[in-house]
């Protein structure tokens, strides 16, 4: 398989991919896909149309219809920009279960693969380095310590005065941490090529001038 010039950026859930792949992707010049957001959107558009996992027929025929599109870092869901609703506490706890859904995975990893297929792309995800594109050049799965995790998201939602306890968010990362690493389809775990960051001490900064720097050393 030939190498793909596309970085993979996988680890747990509040380690900063997304913030860290999209600064990766402007210094470089490259693009960004959030494959959380296109779960996101597909857990949101489900919900929407009460739809549950059980009803197959009604789950295929909405995976059928669903146009899901990443316009720089707003979400798109049937041309109505979604960004905002795929954010909330709701869908964070809706979108655990859609992701561990196989048929909802092979759809979504199809759309993946043919949007990262010319190369230039940083994507972040749990399963990219894994099995969305396993060639890829550049690999880094990124990690924190659960409790520098739950510290950072606390201080940004203090910051925008949204006032959420400390035990309540570590306790819902550990929950995603959990369902995330268990489920039976792609759990989350670090590609046997990929080069493992712990962030837990460093800067923003710092992590991104270290995947330039990996990315620049392939
Ligand atoms: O990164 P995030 O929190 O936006 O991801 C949303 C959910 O989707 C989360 O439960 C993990 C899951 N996910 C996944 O299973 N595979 C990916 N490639 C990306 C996200």
């Amino acid at each position: 398989m030939n190498t793909l010039s596309l970085i993979a950026l996988d680890g747990p859930s509040g380690v900063g991919k997304s913030t860290t792949a999209k600064r990766v992707a402007q210094q470089l010049g490259w693009n960004y896909l959030d494959t959380g957001a296109m779960y996101r959107v597909t857990a949101l558009a489900l919900h929407r149309a009460g739809v549950d996992l059980a009803d197959r027929p009604a789950l295929e025929a909405l995976l059928a219809s669903l146009r899901i599109e990443q316009r720089g870092s707003r979400s798109f869901l049937n041309g109505e920009d979604v960004s905002d609703a795929i954010r909330t506490p709701e869908v964070t706890k809706l979108v655990t279960p859609v992701s561990a859904d196989p048929r909802v995975r092979e759809v979504l990893v199809e759309q993946q693969r043919a949007i990262g297929a010319t190369g230039g792309w940083v994507v972040d995800g749990r399963d990219i380095g894994t099995v969305v594109f396993t060639n890829a050049c550049c690999k880094v799965f990124l990690t924190a310590s659960a409790e520098a995790r739950a510290r950072r998201r606390f201080l940004e939602l203090q910051a925008k005065g949204v006032p959420l306890a400390y035990e309540e968010i570590l306790a819902d990362q550990q929950r995603r941490d959990h369902a995330d690493s268990t489920r039976a389809v792609a759990p989350l775990r670090k590609a046997d090529d990929a080069l493992e960051l712990d962030s837990s001490t460093m800067t923003l900064d710092e992590v991104v001038a270290w995947i330039v720097r990996h990315h620049q050393s392939h």
